[in-house]
């Protein structure tokens, strides 16, 4: 089968802190280090989104790139933007990380896309760090 791809990136403003209750106060500073500050710190993430499938004989697309906005923007631009990623029923017993919140973002897209498969998420956290998941 052939196989096409659309990729489209979003922005996406949230805080964390990283810290897990497995682990002693001593042992989160040593594993973190000032991303364990109790008071937390931001990222503005880029969100990329890669979507593969046939090529729809009468659209000539993968995927509507309106269904695609329409999607990411209620499932989880609306979910996460400037909030506090420690305080979302997904992180309560797991580390925000980007790593997990690239986890987080492929399992909810991938639930709530209508058609098309989602191939990864991919997550620039910082200039010099990204992260990507590509699911089982
Ligand atoms: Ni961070």
């Amino acid at each position: 089968m052939e196989t096409a791809y659309f990729g489209r990136r979003y922005m996406l403003s949230a805080s964390h802190r990283l810290h897990t209750e497995a682990l002693s106060d001593e042992a989160n500073r040593a594993t973190y280090g000032k991303c364990n500050n109790p008071q937390g710190h931001g990222h503005n993430y880029v969100i990329e989104v890669l979507v593969g499938g046939p090529v729809d004989a009468e659209t000539g697309m993968v995927i509507n790139m309106a269904t695609l906005d329409e999607v990411v923007q209620t499932s989880i631009l609306q979910r996460f933007d400037h909030t506090n990623l420690n305080y979302d029923p997904l992180f309560v017993n797991q580390v925000p990380t980007t790593e997990n919140l690239c986890r987080a973002v492929f399992g909810v897209l991938k639930g709530a896309m209508p058609t098309g498969g989602l191939e990864y998420v991919r997550i620039e956290e910082t200039e010099n760090n990204f992260f990507q998941f590509h699911g089982e």
